[in-house]
């Protein structure tokens, strides 16, 4: 019979070394800055992105020097059949996934009206449709083996409405609703579900105004745009605390009062 300090103590902020990462977007701005994180804790990761390889091999070959285990590949998170097929090569490559960090994220700035059906599926598919993909083929596992931790990648605009579009902000408030019907389920199996709810970082495909010295569009009360590195440290000590779940984050400079 399982001893219950055992239990406790295999549950309570267990390290992250040695554990199997898959992020997406890990070619992009906040993803690169993750994955070193990540790589620093020990953690062994497995790499996605979708056009920019350059971008995820170097990180990949920092992370490698820091004798991680690390594989790299692309996935188009356009396409349903993505998902499963980038879990089964990480779960190949590296072994079962214990942190999901579902990252990758498009970004079609439009005015409603001009959102037309192919924008509005396009988006939905990578932002909301490709994570719970993902969770569905991880969590059986995290459950199984008693250990787990997705984070979704959303954004400010889910409270906002923000700028970039309705399709946009629509795609980051439903990785809310995922995460708030998933969380309770897969709690009491010490699998924590979060989200990392960023606004106006630089250095970014995404917005590349440079952190240092870029102005901030609309008026940030720190005064200045987010850097990618304060959104790996916030996404690493959620990824670390196991008492921390069902809870969106938001990484701001104070933008929204919550
Ligand atoms: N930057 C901000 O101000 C901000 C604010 C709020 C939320 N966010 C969120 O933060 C996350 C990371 O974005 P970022 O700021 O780091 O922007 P980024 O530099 O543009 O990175 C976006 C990442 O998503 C990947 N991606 C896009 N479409 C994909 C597809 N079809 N299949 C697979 N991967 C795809 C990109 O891969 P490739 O480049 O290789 O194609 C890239 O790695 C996104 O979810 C974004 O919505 C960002």
């Amino acid at each position: 019979m399982t001893d219950p300090a055992d239990t406790f103590s295999s549950r309570a902020a267990p390290g992250l070394r040695n554990r199997v990462a898959l992020l997406t977007g890990a070619s992009g701005g906040i993803g690169t800055a993750i994955a070193r994180r990540l790589a620093e804790d020990g953690v062994d990761l497995c790499l996605a992105y979708g056009t920019h390889g350059e971008d995820a091999e170097a990180v990949g070959a920092d992370a490698r020097e820091r004798g991680r285990r690390v594989t790299v590949t692309s996935a188009d998170l356009s396409d349903p059949e993505a998902p499963a097929a980038l879990v089964a090569h990480a779960e190949r490559e590296l072994g079962p996934v214990d942190l999901l960090i579902a990252n990758a994220g498009i970004a079609d700035v439009r005015g409603w009206q001009k959102i037309d059906l192919a924008s509005w599926n396009a988006t939905l598919a990578v932002n909301l449709t490709a994570p719970f993909l993902l969770c569905q083929q991880v969590l059986p596992g995290m459950v199984e083996r008693g250990f787990g931790r997705i984070l979704f990648v959303s954004s400010v605009a889910a409270f906002t409405g923000g700028v970039v579009g309705a399709h946009y902000a629509a795609s980051k408030a439903g990785l809310h609703g995922l995460m708030h019907h998933l969380a309770p389920r897969v709690a009491a199996d010490g699998v924590t579900v979060n989200c990392l709810a960023p606004a106006l970082v630089g250095g970014t495909k995404m917005f590349p105004a440079d952190p240092e010295t870029g102005t901030p569009p609309v008026p940030i009360p720190v005064g200045r745009i987010g850097m990618p590195d304060e959104m790996a440290d916030m996404a690493v000590t959620m990824l670390r605390t196991g008492y921390l779940t069902n809870k969106v984050i938001t990484v701001d400079g104070g933008l929204i009062p919550r």
